[in-house]
């Protein structure tokens, strides 16, 4: 069987799906690996670095996609649903029968499922990687996420005009920055830690009770309203529930009073297929000092703050806030390392011993978890839950902005 990598070809997407190890990986399974040129660039792997590890680089990506038994990216592809202006539908390219692994945002639009069921690509959602130990390796949500988290601190440190550390010097002292971090996911703990190993107080706030044990473990201090909503605030698989208005009031009261003694604000709330919950106000950034930064890693759910503008740095009331587009591409060399082992991780118990054929459980735990579209049809019930309605006025807006 073929493996397919192709240049990713969506705006602010720098990271590749397959890297040199993962290549030697998938060699060494008895398949063969097809890269199209340049696809590594913008993460640091030139063509030379996949062709030594077994690949053949080929010159665009009708000549990867239609070979591929296995496409293996990072971004979803472009297709009817989820065009990008200018650039050739990679659905169409595609193999019929093929078997396509990347991050599709399952939650957004059924249109691009729609068009691959019609193709009769097996697609598998990375985003869907059930949260069980066994698929911790599979886990690419957390690993990009765990990068982004200590991006946004660092793009926070580079925006702000003040040091992150105590500093006492012969002409004076500089005081500690202080940074709250909302969220305390996977995102949010590495922006804690980050912020913590530069020098600043930091302190976290969320709604999972699990998070005051892992915020202060790190050394920083848990800021929320801990009442009997939220001590049932964490679903099953781990993730937070949406809160009720009087929940959220009594936080906003709290997040009130806290925000105007930071410097630093790291956003990264967020429920799975909701919007992000709005936490910092247009009242709260006004009550923020000048020379503050916000980063709102949430930016592409809608935003913690809704002064945030997505692919943007806006500057409100003398704060700077940061709406960067995919965090995780703005460290793509570590990134696609992560990413890619992930996929090798979750892609190699599908294939048939020798590498000829594919050999998959469908009782799996992890394989019903992802698979979203398999012999022509739709077979995700999260996906199938999206209304019609919901689907083709967005259908409709991409295909407006693609025209
Ligand atoms: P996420 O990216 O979905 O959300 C980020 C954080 O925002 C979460 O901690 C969430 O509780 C918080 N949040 C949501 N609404 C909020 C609000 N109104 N105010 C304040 N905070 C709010 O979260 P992520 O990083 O995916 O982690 C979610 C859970 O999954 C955690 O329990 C984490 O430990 C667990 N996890 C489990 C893994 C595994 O078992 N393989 C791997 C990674 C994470």
């Amino acid at each position: 069987m073929k493996i397919g990598i192709v240049r990713e070809r969506r705006p602010n997407e720098n990271r590749v799906a397959a890297t040199p190890d993962t290549i030697k990986k998938f060699v060494g399974l008895g398949l063969e690996v097809h890269v199209e040129t340049g696809a590594g660039t913008r993460a640091g792997i030139t063509d030379t670095g996949f062709a030594n590890a077994g690949a053949t680089v080929e010159s665009g990506p009708a000549e990867v996609l239609g070979q591929a038994d296995i496409v293996l990216k990072v971004q979803k592809p472009i297709g009817p649903g989820a065009p990008v202006k200018g650039e050739a539908d990679e659905v169409a390219m595609m193999k019929d029968g093929a078997t396509l692994a990347c991050l599709m945002e399952p939650y957004r639009d059924r249109g691009l499922f729609e068009a691959l069921a019609a193709r009769n690509i097996s697609c598998y959602a990375m985003e869907l990687v059930p949260r069980i130990s066994r698929a911790q390796s599979m886990d690419v949500l957390s690993s990009q996420s765990n990068l982004a988290g200590y991006k946004a601190v660092i793009e926070a440190g580079a925006a702000f005009g003040r040091a992150f550390p105590m500093m006492m010097t012969a002409a004076g002292t500089v005081p500690p920055a202080k940074c709250l971090v909302m969220g305390a996911g996977v995102a949010g703990l590495q922006a804690i830690a980050t912020a913590r190993r530069l020098g600043a107080v930091v302190s976290a706030t969320d709604v999972r009770p699990a998070a005051k044990e892992q915020v202060e473990s790190l050394g920083a201090s848990f800021v929320a309203v801990e009442d009997e909503e939220f001590k049932q605030a964490e679903t099953a698989g781990g993730y937070a529930k949406e809160m009720s208005p009087a929940y959220r009031e009594k936080q906003a009261a709290l997040i009130a009073e806290t925000i105007p003694k930071q410097d630093i604000v790291i956003c990264t709330a967020l429920i799975p297929g909701r919007p992000a919950p709005v936490l910092v106000s247009a009242d709260m950034v006004k009550a923020m000092k000048p020379g503050s930064v916000i980063v709102d890693l949430a930016v592409e759910q809608g935003g913690n703050c809704p002064l945030s503008k997505l692919g943007e740095v806006v500057e409100e009331h003398g704060v700077m806030i940061i709406g960067h587009a995919n965090m995780p591409s703005r460290v793509a060399i570590d990134a696609s390392a992560l990413y890619a082992k992930n996929l090798l991780n979750f892609v190699s118990p599908l294939i048939a011993e020798g590498g000829t054929s594919l050999s998959v459980d469908m009782e799996d735990e992890i394989v019903k978890g992802t698979l979203v579209t398999n012999a022509g049809e739709i077979v995700h019930d999260s996906v199938l839950a999206i209304p019609e309605s919901a689907s083709k006025p967005k259908r409709a807006a991409a295909k407006a902005a693609a025209d």
